[in-house]
């Protein structure tokens, strides 16, 4: 049993308290690989931001957990010697699917886990969650539980429509579940394909791809039955048009990819919305960058010449999201 503190990560609680208050969000950036480590942990630490690390079900096969983990712990350490005296670094399992995962990664040393038991029954998905919650709370581990589900397709994350969150059920279900912070549907969804173009409107000026408002009224009626709970928005990423177009015109093919237009992420930081999870525009500046490097050096087979640029490319988009979109910077406990 690894004790998270012990390795210098902190769990959700005080931080989504502060959020909430503030009038800001956290960001959750997922990460696979020690470039994007590298990057969420360089933007956090330059902007004083806290930050959410998430390790998906399929980042795990990917790398190893028990890599992920000394990755992690390793983080709070880079953070401070970028200057960071006192890093606030969550390091959350990201849709985990089963008691076991959970347990698996509380006991690794997790300071955060998610049960994603929203394609379950109501009442299953209750007991599921609080099985999670009596076993993370011994260790002062914070659970997020998710209600409603979300369209679009992801390596490990399949839904095949969206169903909102039904606001009259949340009370129920955070009271029984005993969850400390609850993802809910309001629209938003996996992936770089959001929406259908036929879901879209165009903007006839500029040709491109208007997608539909998210359900902002759904998310009122949540936070009016649960004040100041702590809400959790996935699949938030904007999808850059221009990372859209510089991998189609290097070679790439992502026809229509859309994502949620950062105004509405902006309003919904403002509110009980505390973290927002981004992985797909990390994605995109990645492949961006690796395109736009091989394109115009096809001689080029050091990997340190196109993950560096990739890495550089994904920091500045870290920065933008919590600058310009979630509000986090500046926002550690201690800034000294
Ligand atoms: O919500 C899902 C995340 O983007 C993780 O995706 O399962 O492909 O690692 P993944
Ligand atoms: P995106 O695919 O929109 O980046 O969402 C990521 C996510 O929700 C991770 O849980
Ligand atoms: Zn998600």
């Amino acid at each position: 049993m690894v004790d998270y503190k012990s390795l210098g990560l902190v769990n959700t609680r005080e931080m989504f308290k502060r959020a909430i208050n503030g009038g800001y969000a956290i960001p959750a950036f997922n990460f696979n690989n020690m470039e994007q480590l590298q990057a969420i942990i360089k933007a956090s630490s330059d902007l004083k931001s806290p930050v959410i690390l998430q390790v998906s079900k399929g980042a795990r096969n990917y790398a190893n957990a028990t890599l992920l983990r000394y990755m992690a712990q390793g983080a709070v350490e880079y953070a401070k010697e970028l200057g960071c005296k006192h890093p606030e670094v969550v390091l959350h399992l990201d849709h985990g699917d089963s008691f076991e995962t959970c347990k698996s990664c509380i006991d690794y040393g997790f300071s955060s886990v998610m049960i994603d038991a929203s394609h379950l029954p109501f009442e299953e998905n209750i007991a599921l969650t609080k099985k999670v919650v009596e076993y993370a709370h011994q260790f002062d581990v914070t659970v997020e539980a998710e209600l409603g589900v979300l369209a679009g397709v992801e390596d490990e994350v399949s839904a095949a429509e969206s169903h909102y969150t039904k606001p009259e059920e949340v009370i129920e279900f955070s009271q029984r579940s005993g969850c400390d912070s609850l993802a809910i549907s309001i629209g938003t969804s996996h992936g770089a394909y959001k929406f259908t173009p036929e879901q879209c409107t165009r903007d006839p000026k500029t040709g491109k791809l208007v997608p539909p408002p998210l359900a902002f009224d759904v998310l009122d009626a949540v936070m009016e039955k649960l004040p100041g709970f702590p809400i959790v928005l996935h699949g938030s990423s904007s999808v850059p048009q221009e990372y859209v177009d510089e991998i189609n015109s290097l070679g790439g093919k992502l026809p229509d990819a859309i994502g949620i237009p950062e105004e509405q992420l902006r309003k919904a930081s403002k509110s009980a919305v505390c973290k927002i999870n981004i992985d797909s525009d990390s994605r995109l500046a990645f492949t961006a960058a690796v395109r736009r490097v091989l394109y115009s050096k096809p001689g080029e087979f050091d990997p340190r010449k196109f993950c560096g640029p990739a890495r550089d490319e994904m920091e500045k988009m870290y920065k933008h999201k919590i600058i310009d979109v979630l509000g986090s910077d500046n926002k550690l406990a201690q800034l000294d």
